[in-house]
């Protein structure tokens, strides 16, 4: 099978085993089969690399539902099935008045996978409406229920990519929303922005979601037109004497607080200021607008992506002195 359809990045790579799951019965049914002992979860592949052909079972996670599970005026908990699309979950809670998602309006891929590396957007990450969801472990087709603390959600990071990782399939993601009063997060600077220049005064969460999508999508390519997976590195996080040194030739290098000691600075930048932004190396490239963003112009193979984005890693180690690493999973 050639996933290419599967992968945002639309790399041909080939499976050589492949099953689409719709039911937990299923998956577990598939888990058992000891003919099969290298697995891999595939939900929308948004944020995948594919180097070579796959060799292992490949689980396409197609469970799909939403349900209410309890609601007090105040709040409102659901519970999704894991193939649901992000997105799609994104609006039927908006549809439906429930605040917590908005921000995370227009993220690419399966309810499933926002765990893993806990999604996040405009001042707003998965963990912050999340309370707990189900998975099967892959080797032994037991049932777990993780809750919030279990997860170990950081930026960009759960139990999922470190301990946990490949051992357990998220069939289900239980989330708390608010369905009185909303907690509008709009301090993320360009939302401001966005809904002021839209004329918006009084804010509802449909309105910062309107504005979120607008704000991606003149940034980021969409995938069904240029191949990509986002953004491609993690920002790194880097003590303040680094930042300082920095300053004294970029007066305007942008950065985030994280602690006393810490600060963030966006790769984007990073990789900008190398003059890497718009590059292309055959079908490989740099997105134009976005320089944290890879992207794939046709027929690029996953390890030309990856030879362009180990020349990146190098550059701004050579400028910089500071490491970027993947955000995105090298398969
Ligand atoms: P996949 O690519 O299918 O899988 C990702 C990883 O999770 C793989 O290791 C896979 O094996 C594992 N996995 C998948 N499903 C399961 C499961 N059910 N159980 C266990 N393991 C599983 N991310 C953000 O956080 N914020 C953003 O703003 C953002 N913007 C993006 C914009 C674009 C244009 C694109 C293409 C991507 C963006 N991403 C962003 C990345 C991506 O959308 C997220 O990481 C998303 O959660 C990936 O979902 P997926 O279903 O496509 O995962
Ligand atoms: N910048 C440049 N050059 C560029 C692009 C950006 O210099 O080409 C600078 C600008 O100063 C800008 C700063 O970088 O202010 C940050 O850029 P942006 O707001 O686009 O955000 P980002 O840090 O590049 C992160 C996430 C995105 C998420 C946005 C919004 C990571 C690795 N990426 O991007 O997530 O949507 O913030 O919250 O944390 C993803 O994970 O795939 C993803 C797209």
């Amino acid at each position: 099978v050639s996933l290419k359809p599967y992968n945002t990045f639309g790399i041909d790579a080939k499976a050589r085993f492949f099953v689409h799951v719709t039911s937990e019965e299923e998956l577990v049914w598939v888990l058992e089969q000891k003919k099969y002992p290298e697995k891999l979860i595939l939900g929308g592949g948004s944020n995948m690399l594919l180097t070579g052909d796959i060799d292992a079972l490949v689980i396409h996670i197609g469970m799909m539902g939403k349900e209410v599970l309890e609601e007090d005026g105040k709040h409102t908990l659901i519970r999704i099935m894991a193939g649901e699309n992000w997105h799609d979950l994104v609006l039927w809670t908006l549809e439906r008045n429930l605040g917590g998602l908005e921000n995370l309006s227009l993220i690419p891929g399966s309810v499933g996978s926002a765990p893993i590396q806990n999604i996040g957007a405009y001042g707003v990450e998965l963990k912050d409406s999340f309370v707990n969801c189900e998975a099967v472990e892959v080797a032994t087709g037991e049932k777990h229920v993780f809750s919030l603390e279990d997860c170990r959600f950081g930026y960009r990071e759960s139990f999922f990519k470190q301990e946990g990782k490949g051992k357990f399939v998220i069939t289900s993601v239980t989330l708390k929303l608010t369905s009185g009063e909303h907690q509008l997060r709009t301090e993320y600077g360009t939302i401001a922005d966005e809904l002021k220049e839209a004329g918006v005064l009084h804010p509802s969460i449909t309105d910062i979601s309107n504005a979120v999508i607008r704000i991606r999508q003149r940034k980021l390519p969409d995938p069904a037109v240029l191949g990509n997976s986002g953004s491609f590195f993690k920002n790194p996080v880097v003590d303040k004497g680094k930042l300082e040194e920095i300053q004294q030739k970029y007066e305007h290098v942008p950065f985030y607080s994280m602690s006393e000691k810490e600060v963030k600075i966006p790769a984007a930048w990073l990789i900008d200021t190398c003059g890497f932004k718009g590059m292309r190396l055959g079908d490989a490239g740099v997105h134009q607008h976005q320089a944290l963003v890879l992207v794939n112009y046709g027929n690029a193979s996953g390890g030309e992506i990856l030879n362009l984005a180990t020349k990146i890693q190098k550059e701004v180690r050579d400028t910089f002195g500071i490491s970027i690493e993947p955000e995105v999973n090298i398969l």
